[in-house]
């Protein structure tokens, strides 16, 4: 019977389980029957851990309870009443006392009733299956105590043989949210207690298959399996089919159950997921998998899949979603792992924990290597010097244990699965190495990876985070003496003869990452570096509404937490409604599995194409290569090209065909690889890889046309359509239209608002304070203006500001000289800084106001960089062309506002209302050839940086148009390096050249 009195010494014990917990094995498609117990469940939450325990009894009235879904998060149920999600990164929402918990520990009862089914009586046993509990719940049936077990992402089963009956039961658990296990679980990711994933009844008959391993092996074209079957003697004999090879196999005994070859057989790869159903059959149960022959080793400092290196253009992968959390939804995963795919995504960290098992049911049949993740993060530590770290304490030893068998018995059938994670950010000590070796003595098919294994003890690949372009570089050379980070000398050699590979990199965080491309560059110089998964796939926002009911995604402080990390949670290349960010366009071209390299040979451009494969197996021949020819954006002649499958690892040169040369127009060649026909996927058609020749021949040198002069119509000065007051344009085609002001100033990024990074790399930054704190420091928010002059020749208008901040002694020297060349109004813009400017800028450009008139701007066309916002160390994505979007798809709705829609080398731009063009700019590019870059907003950048959210920016009905003669790069330092030098943008001085018409 349930007792009332507490004793709770449970939650501060760190061992994993008590009671009748099964070993753990293998999450299988069986055909012995089940039972789901998710649906609504009768729950209660109590703000202690100390509640009596007389719910669970058999007879208890729950009548008044409420219901709740199984699976959810309860704090993401009932809007709010049962507490609200907490987002933490490294900290601990808790003192930090192991083994203990506060007594203020959410604790929430759940009760339901289930019958079982009449022909489970035939059952031997029956088993109640937990995929996902947070953190440590205890379970009863029919009043009787189970056990009880923590490990919140693993799978947890039961032996209930002897408490349930045909017929009524009555399951009873309860579910802390706080215990010993919430120190091993300190991911930065929401703390979201509950039963979250399926809870399922499963009934196993005597003479069943109680486990089963088929290690699926290729070799030279042939297939081997070594199987493992765990079933007790009544269970033989045990037949396993492969009925597209015509494999049968009768074990008759478990000493007949040995490796044997299954003769030739197609691979398995992330390119080319070839699975084949095997069934492992007894008289009493019959267990479908899917084999995918694929066989994986380290061959030096190479990592290889069936002999060939594997590159990984992956992502870490949290499971989140802004109503659900961490309950898995499998079509919407499944949209998911499409997505990545369509965004040449062929890799997967499961950071930082095992997912959804059906996950790795997805990922082999559409394609990734997966690093699988142990569910392990003890990062608060940090705080105190790494003290007490679970890591190396010998309690804890059994817990370490008891995640890593969970981990690796339940998903280690999948193909997809190429190398197992002892988990993330634990510091280092004995029950990481003691979890290493069990994984090597239970799978010696696999490597062992574990980043903060900094000197490579006990793991088999070399890992970092957030290295540098630099320090990777150097990693992956022999010839450098550079140490690497927390390594000896020696241990830094023994490290760089393993395959190095970068857990997370690329902090996708807001407006970023820049320099993707710089890593990519370094995977194909040093085929050390295996590439790597950027951080991180998505954001984590959490759906909820302003006071003014304004939906929004929430992050950390948005839900009363007593301490959080803000919207460090909001950092994935996808945002928390699934938009795909411009990085994850960026990536997309970075990563693509196809080069191409125009001219090269002695012929130059009529050297054709050089069509590079990139891929790790699969040849080109599921692609078609597609290309066409704009003049100006415009398209002109079009094809495709003729080209032999080119093998992986293979180049091929296509002729580039007869490109039509405009005299007055830009002429663009454009390439696409596109996929011949639908997978599983994308459709047919769906663009894989593109690149662009620019072709166009010599230019006439412009006329110079006349200048004509001033008319002054009353107290108004008017050139052209143009209109100015005391000097400065106020209205254009008689449109109000304000400026030019000159703007240094963005609203910062989070990587701007960083302060990680290598600094030495970045003569700019400043250890320890955030570039965006520099600007405010310096004023670049608030620039103020002294007109020095306004000059009226006769043919031009012409005005001298000298622009500073408040308590600043530098300043900016602004000349504007307008006059009307033909039709045109043009517009050269002197900028020229003071000395002693001490950091780099944001910007350099000059913004113009465009109030709500009779012709409202709302929109945008233009040649030049697109369609996406580009930056100087992230263009791989943008292509040159012709493009219009609407002022509000200019900008990209990151979580927390920050600056947003940089269009690049602009040539032409239109600013539209309601699809009419307004006012006509071309851009002329100064004499170095550089072109300005655009912004079109409905706020400024210092509007736009006061807001935390976008519910918080002001209603306006007014266009900001910013023309920048540069923009500073991205970067990473988010959580990673800065702005790589050649991207810092230093003060220095630009000319802006543009010309301006009625629409
Ligand atoms: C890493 C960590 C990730 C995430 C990231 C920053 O150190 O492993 O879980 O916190 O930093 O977003």
């Amino acid at each position: 019977m349930p007792s009332s009195s507490a004793d709770l010494s449970y939650l501060s014990d760190p061992a994993p389980a008590r009671g009748a917990l099964r070993a753990a094995r293998s999450w299988l498609h069986t055909d012995a029957p089940s039972l789901s117990l998710n649906g609504p469940w009768r729950f209660r939450l109590s703000a202690t851990a100390s509640v009596a325990e007389d719910f669970a009894a058999e007879v208890f009235d729950d009548a008044g309870w409420d219901a709740i879904p199984v699976p959810s998060h309860w704090v993401l149920q009932g809007d709010g009443a049962y507490g609200r999600p907490i987002y933490t990164n490294v900290q601990y929402p808790f003192p930090i006392d192991p083994p203990h918990v506060p007594d203020e520990n959410p604790t929430g009862d759940y009760r339901r009733r289930f019958e079982l089914p009449e022909r489970w009586s035939r059952a031997e046993r029956v088993l109640l299956r937990f995929d996902g509990v947070e953190v440590f719940f205890r379970l009863w049936v029919n009043g009787v105590e189970i056990g009880g077990a923590s490990g919140s992402r693993l799978t947890h089963e039961f032996d209930v043989t002897e408490a349930v009956r045909p017929g009524g039961n009555v399951v009873a658990v309860r579910v802390h949210q706080w215990s010993a296990a919430s120190y091993l679980e300190d991911q930065d990711q929401w703390w979201l207690p509950g039963v979250f994933r399926d809870v399922t009844l499963l009934a196993r008959p005597a003479g069943g298959v109680e486990d089963v391993w088929l290690r699926a092996g290729f070799d030279g074209g042939r297939g081997r399996i070594e199987p493992e079957v765990t079933a007790g003697p009544a269970a033989f004999p045990v037949t396993l089919r492969v009925p597209e090879l015509g494999v049968e196999r009768v074990w008759t005994s478990p000493e007949d159950v040995t490796p044997f070859d299954v003769g030739p057989v197609e691979p398995w790869s992330a390119e080319q997921p070839r699975l084949y159903e095997v069934t492992v059959a007894t008289a009493a149960e019959t267990v479908t998998l899917r084999a995918g022959f694929r066989t994986v080793e380290i061959r030096g400092d190479r990592f290889l899949v069936n002999g060939r290196r594997v590159v990984f253009h992956g992502v870490n992968r949290h499971e989140t979603h802004p109503e659900r959390g961490r309950v898995f939804d499998e079509e919407h995963a499944r949209e998911d792992l499409a997505r990545m795919k369509r965004f040449n995504v062929n890799a997967i960290r499961t950071s930082h924990y095992p997912p959804h098992p059906r996950l790795l049911d997805l990922a082999d049949e559409l394609g990734f290597w997966v690093v699988l993740e142990c569910d392990l993060e003890t990062h608060g530590f940090d705080a105190v010097g790494w003290a007490g770290n679970p890591s190396d304490d010998p309690r804890w030893r059994e817990a370490y244990l008891d995640r890593v068998t969970r981990t690796v018995e339940r998903d280690k059938n999948h193909p997809s699965v190429v190398i197992w994670s002892l988990g993330n950010e634990a510091g280092t000590g004995a029950n990481l190495a003691a979890m290493s070796a069990w994984v090597h003595a239970r799978d010696t098919g696999r490597p062992v990876h574990y980043e903060g294994d900094h000197a490579g003890e006990y793991t088999d690949v070399y890992s970092r985070m957030y290295s540098s372009v630099l320090e990777t570089e150097q990693i992956g050379t022999d010839g450098s003496r550079a140490p690497l980070l927390h390594c000896t000398p020696a241990q830094g050699a023994r490290q760089r003869t393993r395959p190095f590979l970068l857990c997370e990199y690329a902090h996708a965080m807001g407006n970023g990452p820049g320099a993707l491309d710089q890593y990519e560059a370094l995977v194909d110089r040093h085929p050390r570096l295996h590439g790597g998964f950027v951080w991180e796939w998505r954001d984590h926002g959490i759906a909820t509404t302003a006071p003014d009911g304004s939906p929004y995604f929430g992050y950390g402080g948005d839900f009363g937490e007593v301490v959080h990390d803000g919207n460090f949670v909001m950092d994935g290349m996808l945002l928390s409604d699934d938009v795909p960010t411009p990085s994850l366009y960026e990536f997309k071209a970075v990563v693509q599995p196809v080069r191409f390299t125009f001219g090269g040979d002695a012929d130059g451009d009529n050297g054709g194409v050089l069509i590079a494969n990139l891929r790790h197996s699969a040849d080109t021949s599921d692609l078609r290569f597609l290309w066409r020819v704009e003049h100006d954006g415009t398209p002109v002649a079009s094809g495709e090209l003729a080209l032999p499958a080119v093998a992986a690892g293979g180049a091929a040169r296509a002729p580039l065909p007869p490109v039509p040369v405009a005299r007055d127009a830009e002429t663009w060649l454009t390439v696409e690889a596109v996929l011949a026909a639908g997978t599983a996927w994308a459709q047919e058609g769906h663009v894989v890889a593109t690149a662009q020749l620019d072709r166009s021949g010599p230019r006439p040198a412009p006329a110079v046309r006349p200048r004509t002069g001033w008319r002054s119509d009353g107290g108004t000065l008017t050139l052209g359509s143009a209109e100015f007051d005391g000097g400065t344009l106020s209205a254009l085609a008689g449109q109000p239209f304000a400026g030019p002001r000159l703007e240094l100033f963005r609203a910062p990024t989070d990587n701007d608002e960083g302060v990680s990074g290598a600094v030495e790399e970045s003569d700019a930054s400043v250890a320890g304070v955030s570039n965006a704190a520099l600007w405010r420091r310096d004023g670049l928010d608030r620039l103020t203006t002294r007109r020095l002059r306004v000059e009226r020749a006769a043919d031009a208008l012409r005005t001298l500001d000298r622009v500073s901040a408040a308590n600043s002694a530098r300043w900016v020297t602004v000349e504007s000289v307008w006059s009307l060349e033909g039709e045109e109004l043009e517009l050269r813009v002197e900028i020229t800084p003071s000395s002693g400017w001490p950091t780099v800028w944001p910007r350099i450009g000059v913004s113009f106001e465009l109030p709500d008139g009779a012709r409202p701007v709302d929109g945008a066309r233009w040649f030049g960089l697109g369609p996406l916002e580009s930056y100087p160390d992230s263009l791989r994505a943008a292509r040159t062309g012709r493009f219009s979007a609407g002022i509000g798809e200019l900008s990209v709705p990151y979580a927390r506002p920050q600056e947003t829609g940089h269009r690049s080398q602009v040539r032409e731009l239109a600013l539209t209302s309601a699809g009419t063009e307004v006012v006509r700019i071309a851009a002329l590019p100064d004499t170095r050839g550089r072109r300005p870059g655009f912004t079109l907003s409905r706020h400024t950048p210092q509007q736009i940086a006061r807001a935390a959210h976008p519910f918080e920016l002001p209603a306006s009905t007014a266009a900001h148009l910013i023309v920048d003669a540069a923009q500073h790069g991205l970067g990473s330092r988010a959580c990673g390096p800065d702005v790589w030098p050649e991207f810092a943008l230093r003060p220095e001085a630009r000319t802006l050249r543009l010309r301006m018409s009625a629409g």
